[in-house]
């Protein structure tokens, strides 16, 4: 037990790892349980949740550290393939906490939901029509919904927009702003939207084609912001002001050409992503959103920008749209998802977004801290040294042992491992 005490967290065993995490966030150990092994959810569960189920489909669950958001502790699952990206963020939110940590927040949960009228006579007149009837249709539209607006949530804004150039000619699209609470919205914004279309018909004297929500999110917004104090951003050769101008040229780039700006906005999405995934949220939304967002000025750019302050300290900001729930959908039916939010303690689905964000910011400055400097290849290489250590047949302490040989010899190769193995078995 002892030594369990001194060891740092990823040097503990799975097990004790599980142990560490239920005595710092106070859940009970039988609650988070469902967290190790195969992913938590069961075929059976598997096959009420899709069509034609055959089983479930594993991903590893690890969980980020030294996370300080809105002052608050927070300890982050992520469900994610990649090596390194749950160390990163992990090393990047230490850094941040030199600085305060992360400070997030999140607009009120809207979504929006589209209506495309089509086959209208006179647009504008009908346009007018609908404005006149708003308050008719918010009130129908929160109507669907009784504990919705029982908990605060409920139709919020109704808007008429002109397409005036499409293939199929100029039509008219409603918009519904309906705020979800702590749901990811999705159903209920698609319920209300499928509720209002015949009366919306029947106002504007045209045919209601697509009822569905619009994945571009951006009246749910989330936005993360933190400093790295300049002193902690030196490390090995690098001075701090090397770190720092080299991460800011590195932006400049995002910021300026497409082609990097996938690649950088990808970074912050394997922080983004993998929180998601492990609370059962939907991340193709999230996605979708995401990319959306970076190009809402025509142009596809950075979602997050880094500058310096006046005491040259590097401060970084994210803001994106982040359509996510605690309540509802796989977030309610997958266990593993449920004791996720439980470890992260989040009380509303405004908490679970800034966090996730906050992920996102920490996981690209940890891309552009490597990119800027050593290259991504050296951190890529151990965790992959790993991997193919395991897969030559190493097992236990000799993984990490076997991994460290290949990285010494520079050679991360099957053959090499398996070679290495056989020769300390004889
Ligand atoms: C790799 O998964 C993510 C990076 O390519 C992000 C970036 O280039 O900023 C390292």
């Amino acid at each position: 037990m002892s030594d369990v005490l001194h060891k740092k967290f990823y040097e503990l065993n799975l097990t004790d790892r599980l142990t560490q995490l239920s005595r710092e966030s106070g859940v009970p150990l039988d609650e988070l349980k469902v967290l190790s092994g195969n992913g938590g959810l069961s075929a059976d569960q598997a096959d009420h949740m899709v069509e034609n189920a055959v089983g479930v489909f594993g991903l590893p669950l690890g969980v980020a550290r030294n996370f300080l958001v809105n002052g608050r502790e927070v300890l982050v699952p992520m469900a994610v393939e990649e090596p390194s990206v749950i160390a990163g963020a992990s090393f990047m939110a230490k850094l941040a906490r030199q600085g305060g940590g992360f400070t997030a927040s999140a607009s009120a949960p809207e979504m929006i939901g589209q209506l495309q009228v089509l086959d209208v006579a006179d647009l504008k007149e009908a346009s007018t029509k609908l404005d006149g009837h708003r308050a008719e249709l918010l009130e129908m539209a929160s109507a669907v919904d009784p504990v919705l607006v029982r908990y605060g949530g409920g139709a919020r804004d109704l808007q008429v927009r002109l397409i005036e150039q499409s293939a199929i000619g100029p039509f008219l699209v409603v918009h519904l702003v309906l705020d979800v609470r702590d749901a990811m919205g999705a159903n209920a914004i698609n319920t209300a939207l499928e509720r209002i279309a015949p009366r919306v018909a029947e106002i504007s004297g045209g045919r209601v084609h697509l009822r569905i929500l619009s994945n571009l999110a951006d009246r749910r917004l989330a936005s993360a912001a933190c400093t790295i104090p300049l002193e902690a951003l030196a490390f090995e050769g690098y001075s701090a002001e090397k770190v720092r101008d080299g991460i800011l040229e590195a932006c400049a780039f995002a910021e300026a050409d497409p082609y990097r700006a996938a690649t950088h906005n990808k970074g912050i999405m394997n922080g983004v992503d993998a929180v998601v995934l492990a609370t059962g949220n939907d991340w193709r939304a999230v996605e979708a959103g995401a990319h959306a967002y970076s190009a809402r000025s025509g142009r596809y750019t950075s979602l997050s920008t880094w500058s310096k302050d006046a005491q040259g300290n590097l401060c970084g900001l994210l803001e994106m749209p982040m359509a996510v729930g605690i309540v509802g959908g796989a977030t309610r039916v997958h266990p593993a998802a449920q004791a996720a939010l439980k470890l992260m303690k989040v009380t509303t689905g405004a908490e679970l977004a800034e966090i996730i964000v906050s992920v996102g910011l920490a996981q690209n400055l940890a891309a552009l801290r490597a990119l800027a400097t050593e290259g991504i290849q050296r951190g890529h290489m151990s965790l992959h040294a790993r991997q193919i250590a395991a897969a030559a047949g190493a097992r236990g302490d000799q993984i990490e042992k076997l991994a460290q040989q290949l990285v010494l010899e520079k050679t991360i190769r099957a053959e090499r491992a398996e070679e290495i193995l056989k020769e300390w078995r004889k």
